[in-house]
């Protein structure tokens, strides 16, 4: 998975209309979109998805916020496509993100920060058999 990586693009920045840009953003950055869904999580599955956070004083937040609307999920392709993706996205906290990155972009605060993306290849292939079946991957 060393060209793989996933991405969900958050409640906030679909709320605020910016899906389409963000979309366009990933594929202007030379990422291809391998397999795509919109989906609103419930709670028991955001809350699955993020269990590795469950100790953190955020995770109820975190839990919440993510099944508080719809989401994009999506699988992506590019060499290097963990580390070169989080560059594209940017810091955690969008205060302290580069400028021209999304969070920088569309990101509000550090827990409704726009966009996820994988931190490792082991967590990128997990996520991604979260959400992905292999009939769902083009
Ligand atoms: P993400 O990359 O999706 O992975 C874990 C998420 O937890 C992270 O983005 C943030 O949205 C959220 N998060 C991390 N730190 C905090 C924090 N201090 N307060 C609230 N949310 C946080």
């Amino acid at each position: 998975m060393s060209n793989m990586t996933f991405t969900m693009i958050k409640p906030d920045a679909t709320a605020k209309g910016h899906t389409g840009n963000i979309l366009q953003h990933i594929l202007d950055s030379g990422f291809k979109i391998k397999a795509m869904k919109w989906v609103h999580l419930t709670a028991q599955q955001a809350g699955l998805f993020y269990e590795v956070h469950k100790e953190r004083p955020f995770y109820g937040e975190l839990v919440s916020f993510m099944s508080s609307g719809p989401i994009v999920a999506a699988i992506l392709e590019k060499d290097n496509a963990v580390s070169d993706f989080r560059a594209v996205i940017g810091a955690t906290n969008p205060a302290q993100a580069a400028e021209g990155t999304i969070r920088k972009l569309y990101a509000a605060s550090i827990g409704e920060n726009a966009i996820h993306g994988s931190d490792s290849n082991e967590n990128a292939k997990i996520e991604s058999d979260f959400f992905f079946s292999a009939f769902e991957r083009f």
